[in-house]
């Protein structure tokens, strides 16, 4: 079976002591869970302390970017390697760091292969914006993007990632449209079966697959509860105490009524 995961993407929000407390909070009402992971993104300056005052058994720990290099000079970047100790998972490709950033696919495929081979699980974001789908190229994008950014890496490898379906669009940084069910189901649907394609389906079926858009804790249920979806990746709600939590407790319940009925 695979583990629920609820990922805060806290952008370039959030100070140290910010930071500090808000993790605070979450630490006192969430719980340990057998079946949902609970993942912070902070920025890169609060991971370090961040990992210090974490409990391990409630959160991991998420960078938000890294740069493909092990080491080097390169001014003003971090790298996968002085983040293996600190992190779990790092977000890769998220359409700011491909929109604003100008991150193209090679940049995103290499970034995956430096996080593998540093033992760091890549959250891969991929999505179309509103003019790809409005011709019909939505298909074509996910494939694009799929298939270039696990293109260096072995079927044991993509067993292991978590791919997030964020339409642009979805975003609240670019639209926040509401992205129906049906259509996240669809797109989702379509990105494991390019897995499937590439990789066999014991690994499509192995791999986690995220929905990121808009969500908040009025609306993550509909998402969590898509036949294939394995949990969310929140921007904007992440950062609210209440918000966030609202999230992990209704993860919460589904876990529990599945445990019910079965
Ligand atoms: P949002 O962001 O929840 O604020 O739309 C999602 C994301 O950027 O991953």
């Amino acid at each position: 079976m695979r583990k629920t995961l609820i990922v805060g993407n806290w952008k370039m929000h959030l100070n140290t002591m910010q930071a500090s407390i808000l993790l605070h909070r979450l630490q006192e009402r969430i719980r340990i869970h057998r079946d949902i992971e609970v993942v912070l993104a902070p920025s890169m300056l609060v991971l370090q302390p961040l990992s210090l005052q974490i409990d391990r058994r409630k959160f991991r720990l998420a960078a938000q970017n890294a740069y493909h290099k092990d080491m080097g000079a390169f001014t003003g970047e971090v790298s996968f390697t002085m983040l293996r100790d600190l992190v779990h998972y790092a977000i890769i490709g998220h359409s700011e760091r491909r929109l604003i950033f100008g991150e193209t696919l090679t940049d995103i495929s290499e970034k995956v292969a430096a996080a593998v081979r540093n033992g760091i699980t890549p959250i891969l974001c991929v999505g179309e914006t509103k003019t790809d789908r409005l011709a019909k190229h939505t298909k074509r994008v996910l494939h694009d993007q799929v298939v270039t950014a696990l293109k260096n890496l072995t079927s044991e490898d993509v067993e292991e990632i978590v791919i997030a379906y964020e339409p642009i669009w979805a975003i609240s940084t670019f639209g926040g449209e509401l992205a129906t069910p049906n259509l996240v189901k669809e797109a989702m649907d379509y990105i494991r079966h390019q897995i499937s394609e590439l990789y066999g389906k014991k690994t499509a079926e192995k791999v986690r697959v995220l929905y990121g858009g808009s969500v908040d804790d009025q609306i993550a249920r509909g998402y969590m509860e898509i036949d294939g979806c394995d949990g969310v990746l929140v921007g904007g709600a992440s950062t609210s105490y209440h918000k966030f939590s609202g999230i992990v407790d209704a993860a919460y319940r589904m876990q529990r009524e599945l445990g019910e009925e079965t």
